[in-house]
Order: structure tokens, then sequence, then C-alpha cells
């Protein structure tokens, strides 16, 4: 038997909103009782229509939100308990990552790396040895973050994930609203990523190719339930059907909304 790297047993989230003053609080479970196990160096795809949870459940997995019921452990480190010691060896690239827009790539990448204790020489060239593999323009490493375009700030989002090389990477979305070219540069840097270091990667998408072409294993989650697991061929059988899409909607009883076609990269 291999290791656990992610256990997630039961998760529940819910919201509380008043939509006016005068109206009751209405509550929405984000999760519904979710549980799936994520291997060490293995790598695992949550997909799902947007609103069925993927990012609330990488969010209490990133320490950045409380669960409201069941149990997350990570590398044996129960959440939240452990919550400090979880941050140290998980990192955690979103699509709507935080910078300091008037500052360059690099004062951004550092900023992180000396929070992290490194010394600027070693993580000024990790840095950069990052930023090549994801085929990024080496000569805007100086330019302001806020001239740039989303698919270039998404790559210098995986690079300050990936500066301290963490076990564990926990990815929203990371290759959704790319261009094709970027897409593959970040999906092949993160097979050679797989391959050199066993990092174990929890990995959301929209993009069932994409969740098969990186992943072992797929769940899928609709309305805040996981309703399938497997293979991508595991879920073809369930399901019926060859083609991905048709296996998601078929499970999920939902449509794959596609919003790659209208963010796309403007570079
Ligand atoms: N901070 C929040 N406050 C209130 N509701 C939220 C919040 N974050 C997410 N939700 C709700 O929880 C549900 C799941 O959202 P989310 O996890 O972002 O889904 P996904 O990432 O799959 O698109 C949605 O209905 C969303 O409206
Ligand atoms: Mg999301």
């Amino acid at each position: 038997m291999s290791r656990v790297s992610i256990r997630v047993n039961n998760l529940k989230k819910v919201f509380r909103k008043r939509s006016s003053p005068f109206r009751k609080v209405t509550e929405e479970w984000a999760l519904k009782g979710v549980s799936f196990e994520v291997a060490s160096g293995e790598a695992y795809a949550l997909l799902g229509p947007n609103g069925s949870g993927k990012s609330t459940l990488i969010r209490i997995l990133s320490t950045l939100l409380l669960q409201d019921g069941g149990t997350v452990e990570i590398e044996g480190l129960r959440l939240p308990e452990h919550e400090r010691r979880v941050r140290e060896i998980v990192g955690r690239v979103s699509v709507d990552a935080a910078f300091y827009k008037k500052l360059s790539a690099k004062e951004n990448l550092l900023y992180s790396a000396f929070m992290y204790g490194y010394q600027r020489r070693e993580a000024e060239q990790r840095a950069l040895e990052i930023l090549e593999q994801l085929g990024f323009p080496a000569r805007r490493f100086h330019d302001p973050l806020e001239e740039m375009s989303r698919g270039m700030q998404q790559k210098i989002a995986i690079a300050r994930a990936l500066l301290v090389n963490p076990p564990v990477l926990l990815l929203d979305e990371p290759t959704t609203g790319l261009d094709p070219k970027s897409k593959r540069d970040v999906q092949v840097f993160l097979e050679r990523l797989r391959e050199l270091h066993r990092t174990t990667i929890l990995l959301t998408s929209h993009d069932m190719a994409e969740a098969e072409r990186l992943c072992e294993r797929i769940g899928l989650l609709a309305g805040g339930n996981l309703v399938a697991e497997g293979t991508a061929d595991d879920l073809r059988r369930k399901a019926g059907c060859v083609n991905l899409d048709d296996v998601f909607i078929r499970l999920t009883g939902e449509k794959l909304v596609d919003e790659e076609k209208e963010t796309l990269e403007e570079a």
C-alpha cells in the first residue's frame, strides 16, 4: 500500500448569507460531505462545474478556510490543529492569485522567498530557473505585474508556489484562461516536476483532457458532492461513453462550462 498524503473525510462547508437586512439568513452547503484520498506522489484531479465546491475545498486544504464538518489530514497533519505546519509543506496556486501589482515579477518572488527564509542569490536563481522552464520570457522579469498578461501572471503564481519545492501542491485551475501554448508549458512543467520530485498534486480543472493527461485519478464534484471517482477509463466505463466531456455531463448531470474561450490571454 502506498502512503496517503491527503486524506479528506466527510468534509462539509456551509456559507451563511443574508441578501438584505430584512431577509432571513440562508444557508448554502458548498461541500456536503466529500471524502477521498490522494496517495503520496499521486496526482488527483477534481473536476466540476462552476460553483460545485472545488475552490472551497482547496481553500480548506490550504488553511484559508475552516471546515464545518469532517476531517482533513495532509501528510498525517490534521487541520485546523496543525495549520502552521501544513502551511510549510503545501504550495497553493489559484486563478485569482494576489500579487503586489506595482512590483516586478522578481520583487514579488523574492518577497515570498524571503518569508520562507531563502537567501537572495539562491531565491533569484531558482525563480529564474522555474520561469524559464515555464516559458516565461526572462526579459520581463523586471516588469511590474500590472503590465503582464494573465498567462504571465499565472506562471509567476506557479513559480511562487514552487520556490520552496513543497511536497504537496494544491492547484486551483492552474491552466484556466491560458492560451494553448502557455497551457502546454504549464502541463509539461507539472509532469516534469512529478518525475523529478514525486510531488503530490491535487488539481482542479474544467478540462477533462488535462485531467486525464496529468492525473492518475479523477474525482467529479457536483453541487458539493463527489459523484464519481476513478481513472479516466473507469469513468468512461461507468458513464458508458468514450468522449470525456460526455462522461462529465452524464455523471454530474451538469454542463461543463468552458470559460477559457472567454478569457484567453491577450498577449
Ligand atoms: N466566501 C464565500 N461566501 C459565500 N459563499 C461562497 C463563498 N465561497 C464560495 N461560496 C459558494 O459556495 C459554492 C461553491 O463555490 P466554489 O467553491 O467557489 O466553487 P467552484 O470553485 O467549483 O466554482 C458556490 O455556490 C459559491 O457561491
Ligand atoms: Mg473555483
